[in-house]
């Protein structure tokens, strides 16, 4: 019976048209070379690196991260592999990850800001955080919800926050604690944020009541009392709310708080001002947060990261790719409620003792010189930033760069892959010709940068994230599981051979979807604990240059990547499905010049239903279960969907009539002429000429 389910659903998922093959080529670039200025002063410029991460010195090379940190007591065993897939890694250690992002360094660097942010509204003064200032505001915090919320050491608390510093500060008050935070995107809706707690079973969420976006004040604690609701009709109590507020006197919220559940934090942490909380020692294998991601079935998925291995692996490619030394001001304009967030304004940052850069709003807000004027206010010498952003920071202000003087040594792309043109406008344009550009390939699974260039000892080569990062060794596969050998030119899925230490440890409350979704496609014995048997299956499409560079071209499962934040297309779906008048509805990734992709969506009504302003309550109802960030470009109703003869809906026809393709043969479904309807409707009488319509647009497998 499963096996015929697996079977179906395999069937159903080759009728998608993948993110991988509606990719974007381009041609293999020329390379640039970084400059002396930066070589000299890089912290990895020792070639002998490769050999150092070789694999005959696996797992043993990986030391080399764990030493940047300070253990409690260091461990016995680098990576356990008994349990594979469940890999375990610096066993027998312990060590708390907010002593080592901010106690260890109060003697040298006490007096020095860790963290400096940025009010949207320009005329609002910021905050510089000094480590002494952060130490003991995560003091207070931790004493809160210890001694106030009740947390203890392997709980789970949900945090629904904005881009402030109290962010940070409450998830390292948890890391002190050992509590196992789990940060829902601000962005996402009230209900959005209710599944999670359910999922992760959190007793108390914390929450902001407003926060600035684009000029206006958002009223966010309404979202919590959704999410509350929806967890609570799941069967999750939400006993607490801690609110913060956004504005020290007065709530930026009109929305009423709850007697006897919701709390706000500021005036809880008077009574424990100047309290000193001792941080938990914890076993390097202990979870230390949960983040959710969209993948191929309908519910968000909780990827557990740990203690030691997720730490060691944020510092040491901080140190290595970011190039970040205790001098540097950083800033990563991603948000925090993403893993990009986690590893690369917080934790990696912090544990380098860097000063990392936080900006509450919209880049482009008031105009598209904004992030130029904070970078240049507060000698920002380390930008890192996606795709997205920057393709739109150079449609609203292409000359805009240039009026100041950015002073970048390096700079990071990150999240979907970037088109040359824009590669280039970002390294002449933002980097002046002379900062280090990496573009890092890497997931909410891998914790932190799996794929990219070595500043200061690669080319550069726009278009192409690079070689595979020191100690990961990557292989691509066909459908089969025949390795496409490197310089093929041909398109398949990307694994990595080996575990590294910033991987997931597992879904949370879901061991098996774990072992099945990540290892299951090409795994050769069930039984192995030699982690050679387990590749780990990515997700992703690439290819792989003679040059040992590797092109990501995107998602081949159900998942959308939409200005770089990942959809499911199940989520979407089921979203428009709680409209009253839909029976059917298909969602497909189509190109987007500015945001990457974006979703279409298809519906078909019940019978005898009006369609009458059914677009904007489908567009509504994956507002509210999801969020504004997944809005589809266009909902398109259908008189039918085109299906196969077994009834299997064919997405990957509409897909192609939605990226202007040619939707190949059709003869064997079960209502052809549906598609030339659909087609029609969508593309105009003109039939496309090609099947691969734009010039620059291939099929996955094809050579490039
Ligand atoms: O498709 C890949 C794309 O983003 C996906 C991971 O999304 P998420 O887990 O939300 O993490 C985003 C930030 C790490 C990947 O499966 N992706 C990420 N980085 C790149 C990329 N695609 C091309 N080039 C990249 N540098």
């Amino acid at each position: 019976m499963a096996e015929a389910r697996d079977d179906r659903e395999a069937k159903e998922d080759a009728m998608r048209l993948s993110e991988a093959e509606i990719a974007v080529h381009w041609k293999e670039e020329s390379y640039f070379y970084p400059n002396a200025r930066f070589i000299g002063q890089a912290n990895l410029t020792d070639p002998s690196v490769t050999e150092r991460f070789a694999e005959k010195n696996f797992p043993e090379c990986f030391r080399e991260y764990a030493d940047l940190l300070t253990w409690d007591k260091y461990w016995t065993t680098t990576l356990d592999t008994s349990k594979a897939p469940f890999w375990k890694w610096f066993v027998g250690g312990r060590l708390n990850v907010a002593y080592n992002c901010v106690d260890r360094h109060l003697g040298k660097y006490g007096n020095k800001a860790a963290i400096v942010y940025v009010p949207e509204p320009e005329d609002e003064a910021g905050q510089t955080i000094t480590y002494n200032e952060l130490y003991h505001r995560v003091n207070e915090v931790a004493a809160v919800l210890r001694d106030f919320a009740g947390l203890r050491t392997g709980d789970r608390v949900t945090i629904h926050m904005p881009m402030v510093p109290e962010l940070p500060i409450t998830m390292l008050a948890c890391a002190r604690l050992g509590v196992i935070h789990s940060v829902v995107f601000g962005g996402f809706s009230g209900e959005a944020c209710g599944a999670r707690i359910v999922d992760s079973g959190s007793r108390v969420l914390i929450s902001m009541d407003g926060y600035y976006r684009s000029g206006k004040v958002i009223d966010h604690k309404a979202n919590a009392d959704i999410a509350v609701a929806k967890a609570e009709s799941e069967g999750q109590k939400v006993e607490k709310v801690l609110v913060w507020r956004r504005f020290p006197d007065r709530s930026a919220s009109p929305t009423p708080m709850v007697e006897g559940r919701d709390f706000v934090v500021n005036d809880l942490l008077k009574p424990h001002r100047g309290a000193i909380v001792p941080p938990v020692s914890m076993p390097a294998e202990a979870p230390l947060f949960l983040m959710y991601t969209s993948g191929s079935t309908g519910k968000p998925k909780g990827c557990q990261h740990s203690t030691g291995g997720y730490l060691s692996y944020v510092a040491g490619t901080s140190r290595f790719i970011q190039d970040i030394h205790p001098t540097d001001v950083y800033w990563c304009m991603a948000d925090i409620g993403w893993i990009t967030g986690h590893s690369y304004i917080v934790y990696g940052p912090l544990a380098l003792a860097a000063t990392t850069v936080m900006y509450e709003g919209v880049p482009t807000y008031p105009d598209a010189g904004r992030p130029w004027r904070i970078a240049v206010r507060l000698g920002v010498n380390i930008f890192h930033t996606s795709p997205t952003a920057i393709r739109m920071l150079r449609k609203v202000g292409p000359d805009e760069p240039k009026k100041y003087p950015l002073n970048f040594k390096c700079m990071t792309t990150v999240g979907e892959p970037i088109e040359p043109e824009a590669w280039r406008w970002y390294y002449e344009n933002v980097g002046k010709g002379q900062a280090a550009v990496t573009d890092t390939w890497w997931q909410t699974e891998t914790g932190g940068f799996v794929c990219s260039t070595k500043p200061a000892l690669d080319p550069m080569k726009p278009g192409s994230a690079g070689p595979p990062m020191p100690g990961i060794y990557p292989i691509i596969y066909d459908e089969e599981g025949k390795e496409i050998p490197a310089g093929s030119g041909k398109a398949g899925n990307i694994c990595i051979r080996n575990p590294w230490p910033g991987i997931m440890q597992t879904i949370w409350g879901d061991p098996d979807r774990f072992v099945k979704n990540y290892y299951g496609k090409y795994n050769r014995n069930p039984t192995s604990q030699d982690w050679r048997d387990w590749p780990y299956f990515a997700g992703d499409g690439a290819t792989w240059a003679p040059d040992g560079y590797i092109r990501i071209l995107g998602r081949v499962d159900d998942v959308i990547n939409v200005a770089g934040h990942r959809l499911g297309t199940k989520e979407l779906e089921s979203a428009c499905l709680t409209v009253p008048e839909i029976a059917e509805a298909a969602v497909v990734p189509i190109v987007d010049a500015e945001r990457g992709r974006v979703p279409e969506v298809y519906v078909s009504l019940k019978p005898g239903m009006s369609a009458d302003g059914v677009p904007e309550k489908v567009s509504k109802a994956i507002e509210t279960t999801i969020g504004k960030i997944a809005r589809p470009r266009v909902v398109r109703i259908v008189p039918d969907m085109p299906k196969t003869r077994s009834g299997k809906i064919m997405r990957r026809v509409l897909a192609s009539i939605s990226n202007q393709m040619d939707y190949g043969d059709i003869t064997t479904l079960s209502n052809p002429e549906v598609v030339e309807q659909i087609r029609v409707s969508v593309q105009g009488k003109e039939k496309v000429a090609t099947k691969a319509g734009p010039d620059d647009i291939k099929r996955f497998g094809e050579t490039t």
